[in-house]
């Protein structure tokens, strides 16, 4: 999808939201600006959540609870020793309950648990291209889902 401006944005957010299930891994790749943490941060917003929504640049996580979900932000870009995230125990917050929106996840790669969805953004012209790919039958199915949303 081409996204000429945030309001663009929010509206693919919003209905990601509105389809959004347990026990999903969505990874979200593009360069710096390339619009990741908008994106996760409008999901959160349709969500239903107030006050500050920050992107977690340095504690590598942010949870939100919202409909019985658990929503876990995390931003890995400055992620640099792997056994760290076994130390750290991130590994269970993975499961039926939770969603895990993951910037970065190349630089935490081998430790991750795999993607259902992979979005990649980027710089388009004034706005930013958008691309949503499944990598498992949970995530077509949530994929699917979420473009009937958008027809
Ligand atoms: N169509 C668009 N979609 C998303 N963001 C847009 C769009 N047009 C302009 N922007 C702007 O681009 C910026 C995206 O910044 P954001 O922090 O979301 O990037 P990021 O991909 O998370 O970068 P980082 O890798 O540093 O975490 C914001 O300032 C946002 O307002
Ligand atoms: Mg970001």
């Amino acid at each position: 999808m081409h996204l000429p401006d945030e309001a663009a944005l929010h509206g693919v957010a919003a209905a990601l939201w509105k389809v959004l299930s347990g026990g999903l891994v969505f990874y979200f790749q593009g360069p710096v600006g390339a619009g990741k943490t908008a994106f996760i941060r409008q999901v959160l917003r349709s969500a239903g959540i107030k006050g500050a929504i920050r992107s977690p640049t340095y504690t590598l996580v942010e949870l939100y609870t919202q409909s019985n979900l658990y929503l876990y932000h995390y931003d890995l870009y400055r992620f640099f020793d792997p056994f760290e995230w076994v130390s750290s125990g991130f590994d269970e917050f993975f499961n039926n309950a939770s969603v895990a929106f993951i910037e970065w996840p190349e630089k935490a790669q081998g430790v991750l648990p795999p993607a259902d969805i992979l979005v990649a953004m980027d710089y388009a012209g004034d706005g930013r291209s958008f691309n949503a790919t499944a990598l498992s039958q949970k995530g077509l199915q949530c994929l699917i889902s979420w473009k009937n949303e958008l027809a």
